[in-house]
């Protein structure tokens, strides 16, 4: 049985005192809840990792970042780089968020450097896809969520890849309210499992996490999970209130 996640995306959202509060709310939360398969992880804003990462200490969630820079170290100003992660005990980073590709341009060469560089400092990659409105409209959504694999996830070893978890997240769910429906999201996860098995044989497909993220909440996070190839979801706009995020991640466990 494959491991669910459930990640919270902050994205830019909270003062520094409004994060610690909601870090103490959410580690107090998880302090009762029995998790026997589930993983919880926060990727936070930058300036908070260490803070968050502080809390992972004793508590059942490990820190992630919201993105990363594919070098280590080097004149860009205003990046964050897998090694400075990992000296901050961080464990998780979100990669190709697709905020970050429509606002910041963010291509496949330049996610796969990503994946890279995270991979090389044991950095645990949640990879993002998923199409847009008009590009389900047009039903081409399964050929733009492929090639957005194939550029980027798809071109590393199995070993590598195994260590990659893979968010779907169509855009035109994310932050508007309309979630995929289950078998919309289902139908998906099962496509991309089906492409992981062509590429890197069925033990590698059988055990890759594929999490939902878009407009999953409280309300409709059970159903989701309960999909055979939903392993969890990437959460927004529900992960900044603890006792909603607290539900999703006892939807996980059940
Ligand atoms: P949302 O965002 O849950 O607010 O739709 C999900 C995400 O962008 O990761």
């Amino acid at each position: 049985m494959r491991t669910k996640i459930v990640a919270g995306n902050w994205k830019m959202n909270k003062t520094f005192q409004e994060a610690e509060e909601l870090l103490a709310e959410i580690s107090e939360g998880l302090e009762s809840c029995e998790l026997q398969n589930t993983d919880v992880i926060l990727c936070v804003p930058a300036p908070y990792l260490e803070l968050a990462a502080d809390f992972c200490d004793g508590s059942k969630f490990m820190a992630g970042a919201q993105n990363i820079h594919d070098q280590d170290f080097g004149a860009y100003t205003g990046e964050v780089s897998a090694p400075m992660l990992k000296s901050l005990n961080v464990d998780f980073t979100i990669i190709g968020h697709s905020e970050r590709r429509k606002y910041f341009g963010e291509s496949g060469d330049f996610l796969k450097k990503k994946v890279e560089a995270s991979l090389k400092h044991g950095i645990g990659p949640i990879f993002c896809c998923g199409e847009v409105l008009d590009e389900r409209n047009q039903g081409i959504h399964f050929e733009v969520v492929k090639k957005q694999l194939e550029e980027t996830v798809f071109l590393f070893p199995a070993d590598e890849f195994r260590q990659i978890i893979i968010a779907y997240e169509p855009v035109w769910a994310i932050g508007t309210g309309v979630n995929a429906t289950p078998a919309q999201a289902q139908e998906m996860h099962a496509a991309i499992r089906r492409w992981i098995e062509g590429k890197f044989g069925e033990e590698v497909s059988e055990s890759t996490i594929i999490l939902y993220g878009g407009s999953c909440n409280a309300g409709n996070a059970a159903e989701l999970f309960r999909q055979p190839d939903v392993d969890g979801g990437l959460i927004g706009g529900a992960s900044l209130k603890a006792s909603e995020f607290l539900t999703i991640v006892k939807a996980a466990e059940k």
